[in-house]
């Protein structure tokens, strides 16, 4: 045989689907999600908003495969177990039954943010997976319906399905209505264009999952009502806010709702509790950095490291000091990033 000549696959050599192959970034919450109001459908208690970032993204190819028994599904280049794995089936039984399909699919995606070390891997994560999984199974969707369908993998994954600014709503009312109600669009903001210096403190996985987390927070916080309602007003605050490209006041809302989230969940019982002592000595510094007149503020999620929110001309200032209160910690610098895509073929 020639050697330019393609032998056809036999069966032991199955060809694959080309696939389908997205990418995203995540997002951090200037206005917070914790708590759902249904896990089964994935509907918030509250409306959250945030911006999509320019780092850390995951890219992630699905490809359908008729023959198989079973999903397999590989997360930076090892089998996922557990969890995990279960999360992504459980997304991939939604795909199908949307598309009405039943073939078996191969999932390979790849993090560069740390997974499940609050730096919303969840949410770059089940952005790309949506796109590329409703791409691979023919469902056309458009962004009201792919954020939709993000949600229903994680909450904050309905938001980086936009780049910028987007905000999640709630929705109205139980079941369908909400089902519906519940998605993320964009928040036009023309002249904001911060920097969010990402202090990271520890990139490890968190010991209690942010589901986890907010469930227990919902059932035995007596702090959360409070705070979900104190969260209303906060959110038509960063909206004006940002429509003015008010640093300062997007930045004081920020920080107060992200330290009321921790508040809710230290009241928690058992408590839990992500802020570590490097969290703290980097809140520490920001507050020197205000007192020192560099309008600086911080942001937490679920895990221990500490986004600060600043002016682009201070961005490498802020690092400097962020990384002596923390020395060793890795400083990154993001800026607002883009919404997620498909890659062409081009660029497989
Ligand atoms: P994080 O702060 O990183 O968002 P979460 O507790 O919300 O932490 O979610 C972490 C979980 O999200 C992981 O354990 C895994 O189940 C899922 N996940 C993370 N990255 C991906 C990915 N690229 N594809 C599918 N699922 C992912
Ligand atoms: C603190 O979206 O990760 O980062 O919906 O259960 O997957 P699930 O949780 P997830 O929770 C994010 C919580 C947060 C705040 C936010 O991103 O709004
Ligand atoms: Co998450």
């Amino acid at each position: 045989m020639r050697s330019d000549q393609v032998q056809p696959a036999g069966p032991a050599e199955e060809v694959l689907d080309p696939g389908a192959t997205a990418v995203a970034h995540p997002n951090i919450a200037l206005i917070k999600y914790w708590g759902k109001r249904d896990e089964r459908l994935m509907i918030p208690y509250v409306d959250s908003l945030s911006m999509t970032l320019d780092v850390f993204p995951t890219t992630t190819t699905v490809r359908l495969r008729p023959t198989a028994r079973a999903d397999s599904v590989t997360l930076d280049g090892s089998p996922a177990r557990g969890e995990a794995r279960q999360r992504v089936v459980a997304f991939l039984d939604l795909v199908r039954q949307i598309a009405g399909r039943t073939e078996p699919a191969v999932v390979d995606t790849r993090n560069r943010v740390p997974t499940g070390a609050g730096l919303a891997s969840s949410a770059s994560g089940f952005a790309a997976l949506a796109l590329a999984g409703a791409a691979a199974y023919g469902l056309d969707l458009d962004p009201t319906a792919l954020s939709r369908l993000a949600r229903r993998g994680s909450v904050s994954a309905a938001r980086s399905v936009f780049g910028g600014f987007a905000i999640c709503h709630a929705g109205p009312g139980t079941g369908e209505a909400a089902d519906l109600g519940s998605y993320a669009e964009p928040v036009p903001v023309a002249d904001f264009d911060p920097a969010l210096v990402i202090a990271l403190v520890d990139a490890g996985p968190k010991a209690v999952s942010s589901r986890a987390a907010m469930r227990r927070t919902v059932e035995t916080s007596p702090l959360y009502r409070s705070w979900a309602t104190s969260s209303k007003a906060d959110l038509s605050g960063m909206r004006a806010a940002l429509r003015r490209g008010d640093l300062d006041a997007v930045g004081e809302i920020a920080e107060r709702n992200a330290l009321g989230m921790h508040a809710t969940m230290l009241a928690a019982r058992p408590a839990v509790r992500y802020l570590s002592p490097a969290t703290v000595a980097v809140l520490d510094s920001v507050l020197r950095l205000r007192a020192d007149g560099v309008p600086a503020y911080a942001t937490m999620d679920a895990g221990p490291n500490v986004k600060v929110l600043c002016h682009r001309a201070d961005a490498a200032r802020v690092a400097g000091t962020v990384r002596d209160a923390a020395p060793g910690c890795a400083v990154v610098t993001a800026r607002r990033g883009p919404g997620a895509r498909l890659r062409t073929g081009a660029e497989q």
